[in-house]
């Protein structure tokens, strides 16, 4: 039953994460797989997502840990231009096919923590 709870973890520290600015990259394990994923903040709020886009499952980073277009608008998938809502991470234009996976993320005191999900998991806990 302690699988089901979910656990909240330490990511970052509040002034690592710019508006519109580059992304941290954590870890995660995805439905039993080894994921990357990424923490942005957008007007204010941080959100993280899986670091997989939903046209081809692959990491959608042209530049390490740059997602934000050049407006600052749109998370960008690099290999064919999917662009994805910053704050929900729902297709906003491209060939994505549906929205990011996204992470619930909590912010106190300075630090933003991600919380696990029955289908998501800390790297370190794999044995
Ligand atoms: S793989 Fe992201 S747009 Fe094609």
């Amino acid at each position: 039953m302690t699988d089901l709870a979910s656990q909240i973890i330490p990511l970052c520290n509040s002034a690592e994460l710019a508006e519109g600015g580059r992304a941290v990259p954590f870890d995660v394990v995805f439905a039993g797989q080894t994921c990357r994923a990424f923490a942005i903040r957008f007007e204010g709020q941080p959100h993280a997502y899986l670091n997989r886009c939903t046209h081809v499952a692959m990491e959608m980073d042209f530049q390490p840990d740059q997602f934000f277009d050049a407006s600052g608008r749109w998370l960008l998938c690099a290999t064919h231009g999917a662009e994805y809502a910053p704050d929900t991470g729902e297709c906003a234009g491209g060939p994505c096919r549906g929205g990011l996976v996204k992470i619930d993320l909590s912010e106190n005191d300075g630090v933003v923590h991600w919380h696990t999900a029955y289908n998501l998991k800390p790297f370190e806990f794999l044995d």
